[in-house]
């Protein structure tokens, strides 16, 4: 057996954290050979609940757990932690966008950059999932000047694994037949999620749909997904969120299928003529915990265009929220 290593997981009691927890304690992120310590960060109002959380962790007898630490104190959340998971954080309700929580949610992820830049593993990887996603990870990032830029994250998983479901839906396959899907941008309605190199059983995925259907249908599907949820949910995206937020590290740390690629929201080099620093989500590869972005793909006019609309989009909320950076 390896040794334990340490995951964060902000807002545990929450909706997320409790599809969450169970399965990071089950080996599904980090694999069944990788014990794990839960270190869970909650608000005081919350820490009853959380106990309660950690009463049926206790109750599931899981092999792989070795420790839960409960505490409402980030110094004690983060201490010497080796992964985190950014997850409590408001959600938006019916008619918001998710940007519309910006002012509400930035200021606990500057003191959360804050508290990993003291506590944390300076090899720390993080996942932000709370929203806005992509803008509270660029906060949480400046405010961490120790730990290398390259490990904070934000998850568009969500997004690529709905992609990925309404294309194989739309022509008939698994979602397994399903390779090279993209997202761009940001998790927000400007993503752009692009079909261009995406294949369906090793064959190129706009041979068997019509761009209309792209472009009227299944684009606007993505971008809308989590308010059409909220809508009929009453509540935000819970379990589909912590099965990508799993999906995310797990291919972050464990490496991606050869020849496939997945999406993260990572800080832009510059690649594709992203404005360099911003948190964007690309295709990327992952291997030996690490990603690289996909380089060299095509890009037509009209893909160019929608990546430049969500990046801009992301341009002005960094400016919203300049005084945190
Ligand atoms: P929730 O309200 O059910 O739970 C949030 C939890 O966070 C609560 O228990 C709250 O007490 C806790 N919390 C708040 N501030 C905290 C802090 N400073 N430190 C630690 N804990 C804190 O919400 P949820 O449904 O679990 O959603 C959480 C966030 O994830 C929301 O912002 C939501 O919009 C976002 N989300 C993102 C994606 C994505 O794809 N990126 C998907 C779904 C939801
Ligand atoms: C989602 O995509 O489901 C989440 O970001 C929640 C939301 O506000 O849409």
């Amino acid at each position: 057996m390896k040794p334990p290593v340490s995951v964060t997981i902000t807002g545990a009691a929450g909706n997320i954290g409790y599809a969450l927890v169970f399965r990071i304690a089950a080996g599904q992120m980090l694999g069944e050979d990788q014990p794990v310590i839960l270190r869970l960060l909650e608000v005081p109002q919350a820490m009853t609940a959380l106990g309660g959380v950690a009463m049926e962790l206790e109750d599931c007898a899981f092999p792989l757990l070795h420790d839960v630490v409960l505490s409402d104190d980030p110094a004690i959340g983060f201490r010497d932690t080796n992964y985190a998971m950014l997850v409590g954080a408001k959600p938006r309700t019916k008619g918001m966008e998710r940007k519309d929580l910006i002012t509400e949610n930035a200021r606990i992820f500057s003191a959360q950059g804050k508290a990993i830049n003291e506590h944390a593993a300076r090899d720390i990887h993080v996942l932000v999932v709370g929203n806005p996603a992509n803008t509270n990870t660029l906060i949480a990032s400046a405010n961490a000047p120790d730990i290398n830029p390259a490990n904070f994250t934000a998850m568009t998983r969500l997004d690529h694994n709905r992609a990925m479901a309404q294309i194989a839906a739309k022509t008939n396959h698994l979602v397994a037949d399903v390779t090279r899907m993209t997202i761009w941008g940001n998790h927000s309605s400007t993503q752009y999620p692009d079909i261009s190199h995406c294949l369906v059983d090793g064959k190129p995925v706009t041979d068997m749909v019509s761009m209309s259907w792209a472009i009227d249908h299944f684009t606007p599907t993505v971008q809308r997904r989590g308010a059409a949820i909220i809508d009929a949910r009453g509540a935000s995206s819970a379990a589909s969120a912590a099965d990508a937020a799993i999906d995310h590290m797990h291919s972050w740390i464990l490496g991606t299928d050869e020849g496939d690629w997945v999406s993260m929201a990572i800080p832009s080099d510059g690649s594709y003529g992203i404005e360099p620093g911003l948190i964007y989500s690309f295709p990327v590869t992952c291997k030996d915990r690490s990603y690289e972005i996909v380089q060299g793909l095509e890009i037509s006019d009209y893909s160019q265009e929608k990546m430049r609309k969500t990046e801009q989009e992301l341009l002005d909320e960094r400016e919203m929220i300049a005084d945190l950076l």
